[in-house]
């Protein structure tokens, strides 16, 4: 137990932008280094990954590389800022819900997981140890793969998924452990934001540009005018489907942080499309995007294209209002770069005609938005 966890980025961003937090943050890693210490010899803590939403660090346990995710009580960061925020005693709600919670989601996840995709030549973690609050999984490593592999494996990730989204909650565990991941939906963190017609209210204090609010208010009316659709499959479904959590390593596809839920998979489908086109984070995520989108052409013609359209333009205001926004709340008052404002006004015109719109065209052309901005910067 020698080295101290280094913190960096956003994450050390968040942690320190509240004492509370910089104390749950110790609490955490207390509770690694001295309750976990004992059971694997030895935990050494190497280095904090990024996260907005966990407490996550890389570190060796059984002698072995491992990644460490931490919350408290089943809170994420996210989640702990705003109830300090409001002055909930997060103590006390975090001590109740591992009562009732004695396993993490994550890990539960991925155990499903792993029995789903084995067939299908895509590996996920092994989970170590999980105690609701601490799971400690193996280390992939960081190494990247190359790109013809990649486009190559990432080929069969079409068929696991299908697999997936033909199986549903079987037992008394999955159905909890869905019914908790049931909270980070694209539609349940959505009505949490804008609570349907209050977008505007939600982001004129921190979007000061009035263009920025025409391109957020056409959104939410076209997003209100596709309602309301009927969801004719419900199930299983990956939950937190983005390139950033498809790991390429040693010549094998994995997959990375599930929630694992009901729901439509027109929801894996669009987060996975919006993300690989604009806002997936991690350099593998954004070297691999082009593959990403060409690998799901075929699988993307099979669902209802109206609902994968809405999904999109919804994820895509969540991923506005929170990434983007936390990263430029402590410089100034956000814009939308013109290249987002493109965008938005795109999702917006494809979502209004949403019978003639070719989801996959669409995608390359919300990510040349992306392109072009670069060029510009460069
Ligand atoms: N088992 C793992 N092996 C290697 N890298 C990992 C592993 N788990 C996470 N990572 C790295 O940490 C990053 C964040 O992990 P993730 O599980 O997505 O956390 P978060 O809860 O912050 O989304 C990933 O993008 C990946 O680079
Ligand atoms: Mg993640």
């Amino acid at each position: 137990m020698s080295s101290a966890a280094t913190a960096d980025g956003d994450y050390s961003l968040l942690v320190r932008s509240s004492s509370h937090l910089a104390a749950l943050h110790g609490a955490v890693l207390d509770r690694v280094r001295t309750s976990l210490g004992a059971r694997f010899g030895e935990v050494e803590i190497i280095s904090t990954i990024p996260s907005v939403t966990d407490f996550a660090f890389r570190g060796t346990a059984y002698g072995r590389p491992v990644v460490i995710k931490c919350s408290y009580g089943g809170l994420s960061i996210a989640r702990l800022m705003h109830l300090v925020a409001r002055g909930v005693d997060v103590q006390r709600m975090a001590d109740e819900r591992r009562e009732s919670l004695p396993f993490s989601p994550e890990a539960m996840s991925l155990r499903w997981l792993s029995d789903v995709l084995g067939e299908h030549n895509i590996y996920v973690p092994q989970v170590l140890h999980d105690d609701g609050d601490v799971v400690i999984m193996e280390d992939l490593g960081v190494a990247g793969g190359g790109h013809q592999p990649f486009r190559e494996s990432v080929n069969n990730l079409w068929p696991a998924l299908s697999a997936l989204w033909r199986r549903t909650a079987r037992t008394d565990a999955m159905r909890r452990v869905v019914r908790i991941n049931a909270e980070k939906s694209i539609e349940a963190i959505f009505r949490r934001k804008f609570r349907s017609r209050d977008i505007l209210r939600a982001t004129r204090d921190d979007f000061a540009d009035p263009n920025d609010w025409a391109v957020f208010a056409g959104l939410r009316d076209a997003i209100s005018g596709t309602y309301p659709l009927v969801d004719t499959r419900i199930r299983l479904i990956y939950g937190d489907l983005k390139p950033e959590h498809l790991l390429f390593r040693r010549g094998t596809l994995s997959l990375i942080d599930p929630a694992l839920r009901l729901g439509s998979p027109a929801e894996d489908m669009a987060r996975f499309l919006i993300r690989a086109a604009c806002a997936s984070d991690g350099e593998d995520a954004r070297s691999y995007s082009a593959e990403c989108i060409e690998s799901a052409e075929k699988t993307v013609a099979e669902l209802p294209r109206r609902k994968v359209l809405r999904f999109m333009a919804m994820d895509w205001l969540n991923i506005i209002s929170t990434w983007h926004l936390r990263r430029r709340a402590y410089r100034a008052r956000a814009t939308l770069t013109p290249a987002e404002r493109r965008q938005g006004v795109l999702l917006q015109r494809s979502l209004l005609r949403a019978s003639a719109v070719d989801v996959m065209e669409l995608t390359w052309e919300l990510s040349a938005c992306m392109e072009s901005q670069e060029e510009k910067v460069e």
